[in-house]
């Protein structure tokens, strides 16, 4: 796969820069697109060319799309309380920003994209681990991008044969471990970013929020998959679009739950200290249990996450801090 050429879309941002240093593994050509607002210049890497543009801006999209076999989009908002604040900024982003993409790439007769999709598209769970065949329920407006999104690629499949990989993400945590990414995200909301800025006296102290869920030790379950595995999984899904694979949506988790608490204790158990918490009310919207059933990922692609402790992945993550 030497000489591909693939265009990755926000590759400046957490996920999207660890998939870079995975391209570049693999000696494919990679560039990067990205506005920086939340991407960073530490995550661009020499060997990747780069281009500081917005999906918004059609012009530049066009030029970006010469010459490039696969497209990986990123470049999304993708926090979920600002998305029910000010759905016109998820609108316009991530619907109008996935029409763009995709209507440049019909114009370039561009076959493949990866896109990230997220857990959100389920809302709610009705049974775990979530399946692919879950309902499709979002409680959010960022959750509905996501699902919009996979609904336009189903059309553009159909109707002018574009071939994704659709990968709904469970909790994106750690940091690769051989340390080639090194931005760390600004204004984080989720819960590892902010154990972090709490280990490094940025803040004062973390929130657990409730306490009094039905769970084992009544903090929230959730399934937090290392960066480096989602990394991987993209990259044998645009193996797979580029042989020739028909779609695919894909879970993409350990398919193990994992308790608030539990992240705290192993945070701590890194830090050798312990760290200031404070039981806080629940948070809205939070379910109680959220975790995947990957099987699909490893029958369609032989993905199986490396990173199953959960001592590594919070390491990983803190690690970098
Ligand atoms: C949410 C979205 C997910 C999205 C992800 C990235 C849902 C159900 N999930 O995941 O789709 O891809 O954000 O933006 O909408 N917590 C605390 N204190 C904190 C922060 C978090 O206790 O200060 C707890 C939360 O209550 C939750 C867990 O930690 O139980 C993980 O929270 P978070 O990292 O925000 O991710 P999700 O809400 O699971």
């Amino acid at each position: 796969m030497e000489n591909k050429k693939i265009l990755v879309l926000g590759g400046a941002g957490y996920i999207g820069a660890h998939v870079v240093s995975e391209l570049l593994k693999k000696q494919y050509k990679v560039l990067v697109y990205d506005n920086m607002s939340t991407g960073q210049k530490e995550n661009l890497f020499d060997k990747a060319e780069f281009i500081n543009a917005d999906i918004l801006d059609v012009s530049a999209l066009e030029k970006a799309m010469d010459g490039v076999d696969a497209v990986i989009f990123f470049a999304g908002k993708k926090a979920v309380g600002e998305s029910m604040l000010n759905p016109e900024l998820y609108a316009r982003n991530n619907l109008v920003g996935a029409v763009n993409v995709l209507n440049t790439m019909c114009a370039k007769g561009i076959k493949n994209i990866i896109f990230s999709s997220s857990a959100a598209v389920y809302g709610i769970p009705q049974y775990v681990p979530v399946d692919e065949k879950h309902p499709l329920n979002p409680i959010n407006f960022y959750g509905f991008t996501k699902l919009e999104t996979e609904r336009l690629l189903e059309w553009y499949d159909k109707l002018k044969g574009i071939k994704y990989a659709a990968l709904r993400y469970f909790n994106a945590a750690g940091y690769d471990p051989d340390g080639r990414v090194k931005g760390r995200e600004q204004n984080p909301q989720n819960l590892l970013p902010i154990i972090a800025e709490v280990a490094d006296g940025k803040r004062k102290c973390l929130q657990v929020f409730g306490t009094d869920y039905d769970t084992p030790d009544g903090t929230c379950l959730r399934d937090y998959i290392h960066v480096n595995d989602l990394a991987t999984a993209h990259v044998l899904a645009l193996e797979a679009l580029l042989d020739g694979h028909d779609s695919m949506t894909l879970n993409l988790g350990t398919g193990k739950g994992v308790s608030v608490k539990e992240i705290v204790a192993a945070a701590e158990k890194f830090l050798g200290r312990k760290l200031p918490v404070e039981y806080a009310p629940r948070r809205p919207g939070d379910p109680a249990i959220l975790y995947a059933k990957a099987d699909r990922a490893k029958q369609v692609l032989g993905w199986q996450p490396k990173f199953v402790n959960v001592d590594e992945v919070v390491s990983s993550f803190l690690k970098k801090h």
